[in-house]
């Protein structure tokens, strides 16, 4: 790929096919095609095989070492920014709430009723922005019960969970978010200390651990655990809802598609800590590499016709939720909530059309900004 094609992934918007075409033509100069992120160099991985191969090697590409610069001094030390027997046992003890059957338990008990009072806000009105009204709200408002917090305002939500994440372009602001989320924490933590109820507060404090760690945890999965999902159900809303020959297809099977086609995120980055080789490439150490998990769930290798949305396509795992010791622990919440979500909105606001979208965007995150849909009568919950 000439020098003129490169691209710095943090400021192409690369809406709808143009993020894919520069992927497929990624892909097809073989090797290691060239990129920037924030002007530092760098080199994007696109097949399949080369993903799985260099995103399981954690000794070389250990997975937290980005995260140590991008999100632990907003946040904190949490596992997401360790590695090696560190990671896997802070791991192990922060997360079983969000092993299969809790969650199942959440969804049923709590996430769909929370999906029906969202619904609720606007079903009467016969026309709605789906991605400011549902996207953008419900995630949030899912995060904060599943922690065992209030549920706020979502806008506020979603400043303070941006300004966590943003803490390179802007310390001073994700400093604030971090007292904004704190002031709202301590209180409920000091309350489950004393009395444990079945939220992951209280499963952070009886894994034992101390009050900095609970709130450095409570930081991060209220960061990661809202604004990934609700970029997948703007991405999901906008493949599904124009199509109504979708509209009666599984639900599981379209969230699963959607996040193959469009994975909110499109972009991961690893510094290879030692020479190397990716696929047939070497790879000095300290390189940094972009592990494009979009390209890879559309390399036609393994996914054949790989730009077309096909929900009964049984094949290969895809990629969205990473790959390796640092898979995504938050998938079967995150699954679950798209699933909820679709199949509330379907039920709720039967012929549904879609009157006006925009493309997805972003080469590192993606979501879709807007879609305005219209439906003539609405059920109740
Ligand atoms: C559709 C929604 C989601 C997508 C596409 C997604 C995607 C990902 C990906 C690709 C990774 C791997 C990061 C890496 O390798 O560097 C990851 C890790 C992670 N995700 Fe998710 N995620 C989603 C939802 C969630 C939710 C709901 C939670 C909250 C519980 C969550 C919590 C995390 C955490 C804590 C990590 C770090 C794992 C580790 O360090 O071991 N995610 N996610």
């Amino acid at each position: 790929m000439s020098r003129a094609q490169v691209l710095d992934l943090v400021e192409a918007a690369l809406p709808g096919d143009e993020l894919h075409d520069f992927l497929r033509a990624a892909r097809l100069s073989g090797g290691l095609a060239e990129a920037t992120l924030l002007g530092q160099p760098a080199r994007l991985v696109t097949t399949y095989a080369d993903l799985k191969g260099f995103m399981i090697d954690e000794v070389t590409f250990p997975g937290g070492t980005i995260y140590q610069f991008q999100v632990e001094p907003a946040i904190g030390p949490t596992f997401i920014s360790m590695d090696g027997d560190q990671h896997v046992n802070t791991r192990q003890q922060a997360m079983p709430a969000f092993r299969s059957r809790p969650v199942s338990r959440f969804v049923d008990e709590q996430l769909v009723p929370l999906a029906h009072e969202v619904v609720d806000r606007f079903a009467g009105r016969g026309e709605a922005d789906l991605v400011a009204e549902l996207a953008n709200v419900l995630p949030f408002w899912a995060i904060s019960r599943k922690l065992g917090l209030p549920i706020g305002s979502e806008d506020k939500q979603r400043a303070v969970t941006r300004a966590l994440l943003a803490h390179v372009a802007d310390p001073a602001g994700a400093r604030r978010a971090v007292d904004t989320i704190d002031a709202v924490v301590r209180p409920v933590m000091d309350e489950r200390r004393r009395e444990p109820r079945d939220d992951v507060l209280s499963r952070l404090i009886t894994a034992g651990m101390d009050d900095a760690q609970v709130l450095s945890h409570v930081r991060l999965l209220y960061a990661v655990g809202a604004t990934t999902t609700s970029d997948a159900m703007s991405n999901l809303l906008r493949l599904v809802l124009p199509d109504p020959a979708l509209h009666d297809v599984p639900v599981p099977l379209l969230v699963a598609e959607s996040l193959r086609l469009e994975p909110p995120v499109a972009v991961l980055p690893r510094l290879a800590t030692q020479d190397s080789r990716v696929g047939n490439t070497e790879v000095g150490a300290g390189t940094l590499l972009l592990a494009a998990l979009a390209a890879g769930n559309r390399d036609p290798d393994v996914f054949p016709e790989p730009d077309r949305f096909d929900p009964h396509r049984d094949g290969a795992e895809v990629l969205s939720f990473g790959v390796g010791p640092k898979f995504c622990p938050g998938w079967n919440l995150a699954r679950s909530q798209l699933a909820a979500a679709l199949s509330v909105l379907l039920e709720r606001l039967p012929g549904i059309s879609v009157v006006e979208t925009t493309e997805p965007q972003g080469a590192i995150l993606r979501s879709t900004p807007r879609l305005v849909a219209r439906w003539t009568g609405s059920t109740g919950s």
